[in-house]
This record gives C-alpha cells, sequence and structure tokens, in this order.
C-alpha cells in the first residue's frame, strides 16, 4: 500500500531516499516524506501529493543526513495532508509505517492518558509513543521495539530513526512485506527489492514477523520470538528491479505493448513447445481433484473468472472463483479434497492472503498465481504458479492479467489431459494454440491507431456498457474495470444475456456500448445483443475478429477487427483492444494514467 524505503548510508541519503520513493510511488501517493538523522538529532521533511512536492521541499531545505527513512503514502487513517505525511515523530523516535495498526484507538487512549499528546489523526503515530515510552524506561533501542512490536494488533512494515544513534535503522514486519539490501558498507531497507533496486541486487526477504537493526555493516536479524535467526541473501535478477518506461509515455502503455513477450516467457514456463504438451510446474494431480476454489480481488479475480470457464469446459473440474472479501468472511463450506488458488499480481494482497489462509486452515491444498514470487503468498502456499511477464508499475493491470490467464490457460489443458476429457492429440493441438497466442496479441495491438479514433467519442460519454458471452463477459468486466478507473468514467460489464434484465434501461443514442464478440459459438446470441441495443439507438462499438466480421449485423457505430483465434485463447487476444480503449480515453482526458486517484498498486490493508 505505503511505500518505504531506509538506507545506513556512507555518504548524505537526501536524494537517494527519493530515488526510491519515485519507484515506489505507485504503491501510494497520498503524501511523501523523508527523515534523517543529523547531529544526533532527527530532521524531517513532508510535502502533500506526489514525490514531485517532496523534491520541491527539500531543494528549499535540503537534508544532509546519511542515515535517513522515506515513506510514500496512501492514506487509510487520517485524511492526505502534511500532519498526517509520514515520517511521524515522538520524543526520540522517528519512524514510516505501512499497513493498519488495529488496535491503535486504545494504544492512543492509554498515551493520552499518560499525558502524550498527538500531532496527527494517524495510527502510525502511537507506534513512535509506545517505542520512545519504552527508551524512557531505559531499554536500549532494539529492546524498546521489541516491546512495542509485541503490543501492536494488525499489520505493518515499519522503518525507525532513533535520536542519539546516529548509524542504526530497526525495521520489522508483520502482514506486509520488507526486505533487507545488502549494499558496500552500507545497508538498506525497502518495501520490495525495487525500492532497493537502484542500490543492490543482494536482498533479503524477511519472514512474517521478523524484525532487524541494521548498521553500516550487518543486518541483525530476530524472529517473533526474539530469537537472532539468519535469513538468506537472494541476488536478485537485474530484469526484477528494472521498472523504465523507455520510449512510452506511461507504464500502462508500455505495459499493454509488453504483452507479447510476457505471454510468451509466461506460456513457455508452462508448456513443453518441443513435444507440444503442458508441463504444469509443482506437485498437483488434477485427475484426483475434486474442485478448484479460486480467491482473488480486482483484476485477478477476473483472471479467474476467465480461467473457470476454460477448466470447467476442457476438463469438467468444477471452479469456484470468489472475491476474497466476500470469501474470508462468510464461512464457506470447503472440503479438503479441493485446490485453493489464489490469484495476485503482487501476492500480498491482505483480502485474498486471508481468504488463502482460511482455506489452508481447513486443509486444503494451496497455490497462487503470482507475479512476486518471493511475496508472502508465494512463501506460504504449496505450489507457486509464476507468471513471467517483468515488474508491473502502472496501478492498472494489464500483462499480470494476460499472464494470469496464460497460466490458467495451461492448466485447463493439463487438467483436461490429466483427466480424460482430451486425447494426447487435442493436448498437442491446444498447446500449438496457446504458443501461437502472443503472435496474435502482438497483430490485436497494432489496433492501436483504430482505437484511438474511438477513444475520442468515448471519452465525452458519461456512461459505457460493456457486454459480453461467455469469458467474454468476464472481460467485458475487466473492459469496464479498466475505464473506470483511469478514466473516471463511469462503466458497467454485462453478460449480454442479461441485458434484457436489466441493463438495456441504462441504452440511449449517448451512451457508447463495447460488444465483445469473437466469432466463437456464442457470437450469434452476442449478434442479436447488438440488434437489441441498435434498435434503442445504442452506440454499439463492436470488437470482433476476421471471422466475425463477416457475420456481424449491419448498423455499429464502429467495427474493431481482431485477428481471429481459437477460443481457447481469445480472451488474451481481445485484451489489448479493451485496453487500449481505457488508456487511449484516460490520456484524452488528460488523467494521471499510471497513478488514477484514490488507487494504489498493492493492496495489503483489507
Ligand atoms: C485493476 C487492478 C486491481 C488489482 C487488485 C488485486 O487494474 O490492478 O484490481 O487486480 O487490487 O491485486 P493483486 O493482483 O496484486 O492481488
Amino acid at each position: 500500500m505505503c511505500g518505504i524505503i531506509g538506507i545506513v548510508g556512507k555518504a548524505p541519503v537526501a536524494e537517494r531516499l527519493v530515488e526510491s520513493l519515485k519507484r515506489l510511488e505507485y504503491r501510494g501517493y497520498d503524501s511523501a516524506g523523508v527523515a534523517g538523522v543529523v547531529g544526533g538529532g532527527v530532521q524531517r521533511r513532508r510535502a502533500k501529493g506526489k514525490i514531485k512536492a517532496l523534491e520541491e521541499v527539500l531543494a528549499a531545505e535540503p537534508l544532509t543526513a546519511t542515515t535517513g527513512i522515506g515513506h510514500t503514502r496512501w492514506a487509510t487513517h487520517g485524511a492526505p495532508n502534511v500532519a498526517n505525511a509520514h515520517p511521524h515523530h515522538a520524543g526520540r523516535v522517528t519512524l514510516v509505517h505501512n499497513g493498519i495498526i488495529e488496535n491503535f484507538a486504545e494504544l492512543k487512549a492509554e498515551l493520552a492518558a499518560a499525558g502524550r499528546t498527538f500531532e496527527s489523526d494517524t495510527d502510525t503515530e502511537v507506534i513512535a509513543h509506545l517505542i520512545d515510552a519504552e527508551l524512557a524506561t531505559g531499554l536500549a533501542p532494539i529492546d524498546a521495539f521489541k516491546a512495542t512490536l509485541d503490543r501492536l494488533t494488525g499489520a505493518y512494515a515499519l522503518a525507525v530513526l532513533i535520536e542519539g544513534a546516529e548509524n542504526l535503522v530497526l525495521g520489522a514486519r508483520r502482514g506486509s512485506p520488507l526486505v533487507v539490501g545488502e549494499g558496500q558498507g552500507e545497508m538498506f531497507l525497502g518495501s520490495d527489492a525495487l525500492a532497493v533496486g537502484p542500490f543492490t541486487n543482494r536482498v533479503i526477504y524477511l519472514d512474517e514477523g521478523d524484525y532487524v537493526a541494521l548498521d553500516h555493516d550487518s543486518a541483525r536479524i530476530f524472529d517473533a520470538s526474539g530469537a537472532a535467526v539468519t535469513r538468506p541473501v537472494r541476488v536478485v535478477p537485474t530484469s526484477a528491479v528494472m521498472m523504465e518506461k523507455g520510449n512510452y509515455r506511461h507504464f500502462m502503455e508500455k505495459e499493454i505493448h509488453d504483452q507479447p513477450e510476457g505471454c510468451q516467457r509466461t506460456i513457455a514456463a508452462y508448456v513443453d513447445a518441443l513435444t507440444s504438451k503442458t508441463a504444469i510446474p509443482g506437485d498437483v494431480d488434477f485427475a484426483k481433484l475434486e474442485r478448484i476454489q479460486i480467491v482473488a480481488c480486482g483484476t485477478s479475480y477476473i483472471a479467474g473468472v476467465v480461467g473457470k470457464y476454460l477448466i470447467e469446459q476442457l476438463a469438467d473440474l468444477p471452479v469456484d472463483v470468489e472475491i476474497a472479501s466476500e470469501f474470508r468472511y462468510r464461512q464457506p463450506a470447503l472440503r479438503p479434497g479441493a485446490l485453493v488458488v489464489a490469484m495476485s499480481q503482487s501476492g500480498e494482497t491482505a483480502d485474498t492472503l486471508a481468504a488463502l489462509r482460511y482455506c489452508k486452515a481447513k486443509g486444503m491444498k494451496s497455490a497462487v498465481v503470482v507475479n512476486a514470487t518471493e511475496s508472502t503468498m508465494a512463501r506460504e502456499v504449496d505450489v507457486v504458479w509464476p507468471i513471467h511477464c517483468g515488474p508491473e508499475i502502472g496501478v492498472a493491470s494489464t500483462k499480470a492479467f494476460t499472464a494470469q490467464v496464460s497460466v490458467l490457460t495451461a492448466i485447463a489443458v493439463a487438467a483436461a489431459k490429466a483427466r480424460g476429457t482430451i486425447d494426447a492429440a487435442e493436448e498437442q493441438r491446444l498447446v500449438k494454440v496457446l504458443l501461437e497466442a502472443p503472435r496474435l496479441i502482438a497483430e490485436a495491438i497494432h489496433l492501436e491507431g483504430a482505437i484511438k479514433e474511438i477513444a475520442a467519442d468515448v471519452a465525452k460519454a458519461r456512461d459505457v456498457l460493456y457486454l459480453g458471452r461467455g469469458p467474454m463477459s468476464a472481460l467485458a468486466l475487466e473492459g469496464a474495470l479498466k475505464l473506470k478507473e483511469i478514466s473516471y468514467i463511469h462503466a458497467e460489464g454485462y453478460a449480454a444475456g442479461e441485458l434484457k434484465h436489466g441493463p438495456i434501461a441504462l441504452v440511449d443514442d449517448q451512451t457508447p456500448i463495447v460488444i465483445l464478440a469473437p466469432y466463437d459459438s456464442w457470437f450469434e446470441k452476442s449478434a442479436s445483443n447488438m440488434s437489441e441495443v441498435m434498435a434503442r439507438g445504442g452506440q454499439v462499438i463492436f470488437i470482433t475478429d476476421t471471422l466475425g466480421v463477416k457475420h456481424a449485423p449491419e448498423g455499429a457505430k464502429v467495427v474493431v477487427t481482431a485477428p481471429a483465434s481459437d477460443p481457447l485463447v481469445s480472451t488474451l487476444v481481445m485484451s489489448a483492444p479493451i485496453q487500449l480503449l481505457a488508456y487511449h480515453v484516460a490520456v484524452l482526458k488528460g488523467a494521471d494514467v499510471d497513478q488514477p486517484r484514490n488507487l494504489a498498486k498493492s493492496v495489503t490493508v483489507e
């Protein structure tokens, strides 16, 4: 949610703190701040809004510290203003926090009763007061920190400075990720490997409940019980910490264009191209599996819905897909013979993680389809199914979606073969189809020019309706989600058959209606829905393929013709047009494409 960086450096760190915060800005951009140890005291610089505003503050009032911490905030408790911006400060303690302290109200009342006063509305400030109160009893910094951690309920990743401790940064994680970066006579703390990426590729992923004391040369790590532990140092590949936009204006644009390669790399990890057979990593016996339970949020949930269509149809294996925030609180009926599959780009989404843990506690085997392979989910499941699309920085998910769908498609084919619903020849045919998908996605991206023209009209709309049948009904949800989140235009995605049961009332000559209809077994039905909306004045944007275009009813305002594809991969191919439409509408509206208002990339609060 929020981004954290800490540096015990040999030279002034302000510039590097800011550099890292820029990389973390995708996690939250309500306010930003840094603090550093200067002459035995700690100084702060904070600003409302984006990192740019913080840079201006720093230009006016430089910070010379060689040990410092930084934060970019996605507001939970308290409005996004300077008073609520991190770092927070109390007595000798200055700290930054990602997460939510659930028992903060009672802790705050206790601290207030002891005469402490607060300068912000945040839950974070109580942590600074608690540590300071422990220090005042004479405890050493690390012990005061541990005593405080023991009193916190909720989620946190923390980076802490203590006045009088010149070369010390304390860190801790529970429920929110935190990594240590090892430099040459310098140590780093960050929310993820991207945060420390410009400074080192030697990274230690802290375990749940760990806390750490960093100085110039060492990271002393302790587990939740207070025992000293060692955690392995991983060398992170440069590609995993690269985040350049290249010639693109936005990360989202780049990531849309990255998709053929991202899907190709992903598919290659799940099939054997030489034999044209599936090769799913991990120990899952699809033949014996009774059911799959997919849990996820947002776009990852929609990828799961696409997976359900494919897996049930091909493998006759029941799949339930549920929004994690609902699933985790409703006591769903589960059986140990089922496999829970979490879908998550970040691997840290709080609701998905809780749903996953719920299933594990019921004795279910677990898997995650995930981009961040060192994330909490990846470390807690029995089987990790990575997507290989590279880091996704744009807040709106694009390449992670198609990579997730690629994995589920390979799983659908593998499960079908294992369960005997397809034979070896059909498996080979389908694997070849899947291997062809990246080329077709690339062709679909070439529709960008045509989509740009449509975007000008859609940008004027107040409401937009997306319709589709079969897997395209899921893509209709995704099209609407993408448009809403980055262009702020109200949009709804519907299974086209539901049209007559309510949404058709929305149709008038001002409402663009995007119909997703490749030439598949649902095509005729989708074409009828197109006629129905046109009869009511609806302005249809018909997104079909080279086969469907020959059979489309007359009268659509615009027809977009994607390359024809086997139904196995049509969702992958049809994704680019709807992503590009949302992207170009948002650009025309002058919206902040990569960092849309109120959103953050990784939602580690429920
Ligand atoms: C939408 C989007 C979000 C995420 C959702 C889940 O474009 O990006 O809806 O899909 O927050 O995030 P992950 O996949 O990290 O669990």
